[in-house]
């Protein structure tokens, strides 16, 4: 038994018209694992996660759920495998309960246990009261809610999850992370793509960028975030200064009369910034960080391969 939920090996894609969706990408995501597979627009997210559930065919590579391969045993594959995909893809016209029991059916499991889990699901994920009511008529979170009803009720060991928390509002996305998380926790191992970096910073132990069909990294969270040594920040001043302030240990620049930007290395500290221009009479108003640090190096990565 090997440690991983997910091996992928040179796994390649190219579509009918040619496009190259998948250029050979290795990937192993450990039992457990909370992991994000971050990338742009096209990157190859949907192509991968879609080759896992068989509706995309590859064009060659190995692929291996829990060390089964799917080329050689698919339905025991996908019995450990719950997909969450990008696109809707259950029937509008069903009845919310009737789309979760369905899926139940399809993988084998009795009548009066799939009932019991229908009802848990749907009121972890806050839809009972929409039990009976037709999926058409659900919001847009609440139907990305359903499709992971759906896809946990075969109690997969790993779920895959396509931008679950996309065009979620924030206080349903902040549940949707719980929700995930305890799922986590209790052993499910979790693969999820989604474009909101500061969430998968704080939730995800181990990540992938994937950019052009090609994994551009390939690391854990905490190895990535310490790679950002340098931060930068914003100071809003109280009153406009007319020259950069002379500083032996910063690096100042001035974007405007009011605002100065500072560059802090992991051995500065704000409190010795904040006393050497209180010094010069300088006051701030009020400070941000420039930018998320994982956006900004989720950027430069993705940059680079552009260039
Ligand atoms: N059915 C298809 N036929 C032809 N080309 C496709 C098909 N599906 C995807 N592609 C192409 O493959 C590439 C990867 O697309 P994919 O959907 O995997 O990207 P993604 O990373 O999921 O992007 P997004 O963040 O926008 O969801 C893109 O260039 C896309 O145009
Ligand atoms: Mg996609």
């Amino acid at each position: 038994m090997t440690e991983f939920a997910l091996e992928i090996r040179n796994l390649k894609k190219v579509y009918k018209n040619k496009v190259a969706a998948l250029k050979g990408i290795d990937l192993n995501v450990e039992r457990g694992d909370f992991f994000a597979l971050l990338g742009p627009n096209g990157a190859g997210k949907s192509t991968t996660i879609g080759i896992l559930s068989s509706i995309v065919n590859k064009t060659s590579g190995v692929v291996k759920i829990f060390d089964i391969d799917i080329d050689d045993n698919f339905p025991k594959a996908r019995s450990y495998l719950g997909v969450v995909a990008q696109e809707i893809n259950f029937s509008q016209f069903e009845k919310v309960s009737d789309i979760v029991l369905t899926q139940a059916g399809f993988y084998g499991i009795p009548y009066s246990i799939a009932v019991k889990r229908t009802e848990k699901l749907l009121k972890k994920l806050a839809l009972w009261n929409k039990r009976d009511d037709q999926a058409r008529n659900l919001s847009g979170g609440q139907k990305r809610r359903l499709m992971i009803a759906k896809a946990l009720v075969h109690e997969p060991k790993l779920l895959i999850l396509d931008e679950p928390t996309a065009g979620v509002d924030i206080e349903l996305r902040r549940e949707m992370w719980e929700f995930l998380s305890s799922i986590n926790q209790n052993g499910t191992t979790i693969i999820l793509t989604t474009h909101y970096l500061e969430e998968a910073e704080q939730h995800c132990k181990n990540i992938a960028i994937i950019d052009h069909g090609e994994i551009v990294e390939d690391t854990n969270m905490k190895e990535l975030l310490s790679r950002l040594s340098v931060q930068s920040f914003v100071l809003d001043l109280e009153s406009p200064i007319d020259t950069l302030p002379k500083s032996t240990n910063f690096n100042l620049t001035l974007s405007d009369k009011k605002t100065l930007m500072a560059t802090l290395t992991d051995k500065d500290d704000l409190n010795t910034l904040f006393n050497e221009l209180s010094e010069k009479g300088i006051k701030i108003k009020s400070m941000r960080n420039e930018q998320n640090r994982l956006e900004e190096l989720f950027i430069n990565l993705v940059k680079e391969k552009d260039e």
